[in-house]
């Protein structure tokens, strides 16, 4: 009976998942789609903790450990969700990410040496290779999620070091062939270990474990430092297979659905950053784009000429008396937490008679929907936040486009310039406002490491200082208008 229930139980957590995700695609229903997902997460692991059963009738034993590493787990995740900065939150995603790949890793270890400590000594005795007795599917999946886990869980950690900035971009001569070379023994090896051909299988287990770790070192360290966001998003996938092999191991039809969740929405997620990067993923894997001495090679020519500055006060004239103002939020507003006076500046305008709205791009900032979760914070209405595709169409009857922090996003190269490692990526055409005010500290160049042909347009003012103080500086300037 308590079987029937735990099924019923797993069901239950697969629907939450799959409902989570779909309420996860809306900023106004994210937050109940991830507290209903989180929900059924903890019915599954209470249900297997409480109701499962082996073939002998036993209920799982040890549950001091387990309900240790319970405790030590939420209040571990808890505190750290809770003090991480936005801006640090790719780093957050791949540390975690990282520890879904040791999970996948560790079950697969287990497993194996729980298969050779059980089965090895008798059939040693009886002087067969036990190896070769095993159902090949059932090592297939322990050997295959344990290379998957390997990989995930190494290079999430190198992810994680180059985000925070202690591990630097790093390859050298060959290193693609290296890897590829590394990748092609760790398959022959896995192939030889499940085929059961040799007697060292289990020291073969070993080095697979210790060459994937390695791969996944390799693999990511060469990978410019700005490309993480995508790489860890296809890590993020990698870990999604690794734990639907624990599914298959175990027979864990939730297992299953979670993981198989993760790893096709992790891919979708790099296949969308990709393209709306307009570059291919062997491009980003390969390319080193955004890393440290790729980025200023990329420099884009032409960029020249003289730029116009402006003052808060004189920004502040055009925007009180224009009609409608277009916001374009990029990663330097994030970086200055600017999200709260930029929500003032609005609200500010709009008293004033102005419509205000802002422009998002799909790849604004440095994750996914970065921009809608930091507007959200500041709580922005969700119906000012418009689409690029949208919002393009609106440039032409904008009187003044504020960007505050954004660079690549805006940067005409992607259209006209075919040598620009941004030629191609869809921008935001905000050269055709009546006036572009541009925000950001220096002339230094954004993510692709390039020269903003933008900053030179007559039409163009560049406000220079730290978002949240330029924006304070505007809003106050603008109260003083009267
Ligand atoms: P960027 O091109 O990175 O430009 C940001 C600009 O903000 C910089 O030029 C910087 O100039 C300025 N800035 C930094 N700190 C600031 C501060 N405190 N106050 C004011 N300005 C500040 O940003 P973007 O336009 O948002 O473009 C995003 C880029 O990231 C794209 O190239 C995209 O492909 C890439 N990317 C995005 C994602 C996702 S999923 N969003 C993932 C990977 C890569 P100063 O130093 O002169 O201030």
């Amino acid at each position: 009976m308590q079987q029937y229930i735990l099924q019923i139980i797993y069901l239950i957590g697969s629907v939450t998942f799959i409902l989570g995700l779909k309420y996860l695609g809306n900023p106004s229903t994210a937050r109940k789609g991830n507290l209903i997902a989180a929900f059924g997460m903890g019915l599954a692991i209470f249900g297997t903790i409480f109701l499962y059963t082996d073939s002998n009738g036993e209920h799982l034993g040890n549950l001091g450990f387990i309900f240790g590493a319970l405790l030590v787990g939420t209040v571990v995740g808890w505190l750290a969700a809770k003090k991480v900065q936005m801006t640090a939150m790719p780093e957050m995603v791949s540390l975690f990410n990282g520890m879904g790949g040791a999970c996948a890793m560790l079950i697969s270890i287990i497993e194996f040496r729980h298969l050779t400590s059980t089965h090895t000594a008798d059939a040693m005795a009886d002087g067969v290779n036990f190896f070769s007795q095993i159902p090949k599917g059932f090592l297939f999946t322990i050997i295959i999620g344990m290379v998957i886990g390997s990989v995930s869980f190494s290079g999430s950690m190198i992810a994680w070091g180059k985000l925070s900035g202690n591990v630097k971009d790093k390859s050298f001569g060959k290193q693609q062939f290296i890897n590829i070379g590394l990748l092609a023994v760790i398959l022959g090896l896995a192939y030889w270990d499940i085929m059961g051909e040799s007697a060292n299988t289990i020291t073969i287990f070993y080095a697979i474990l210790a060459l994937s770790l390695l791969y996944g070192i390799l693999f990511v360290l060469p990978i410019g430092g700005a490309d993480m966001p995508v790489v860890i998003s296809l890590l993020n996938s990698f870990t999604g297979v690794a734990a639907a092999c624990g599914g298959f191991l175990y027979d864990n039809k939730v297992m299953l659905v979670g993981g198989i969740l993760v790893g096709s929405a992790g891919t979708l997620l790099t296949i969308v950053m990709c393209n709306a990067m307009n570059r291919s993923l062997l491009n980003v894997l390969i390319g080193n784009f955004g890393g440290g001495s790729a980025a200023a090679s990329g420099a884009s020519a032409g960029a020249t000429g003289t730029i116009k500055e402006v003052t808060a006060s004189d920004a502040a004239i055009l925007m009180k008396y224009a009609k409608k103002v277009v916001i374009v939020p990029g990663y330097g507003l994030a970086v200055a937490q600017a999200q709260h006076v930029v929500h003032d500046l609005e609200l500010l305008l709009e008293s004033e008679g102005v419509e205000v709205k802002y422009a998002i791009h799909p790849v604004a900032g440095r994750m996914p929907g970065h921009m809608n979760v930091l507007l959200a914070e500041s709580n922005v209405a969700y119906d000012k936040l418009v689409e690029m595709e949208e919002i393009n169409a609106e440039f032409s009857t904008t009187d003044v486009v504020l960007v505050v922090g954004a660079n690549d996003v805006v940067n005409p190269a992607a259209k006209t310039d075919p040598s620009s490692p941004i030629y191609g990526m869809p921008i935001l055409d905000v050269e055709n406002a009546h006036h572009v005010i541009v925000n950001k500290r220096s002339m230094k160049a954004g993510y692709a490491g390039i020269e903003n042909e933008l900053f030179y347009k007559p039409k163009t003012s560049m406000l220079f200082g730290d978002a949240k103080k330029a924006l304070n500086e505007l809003v106050s300037e603008i109260k003083a208008l009267g």
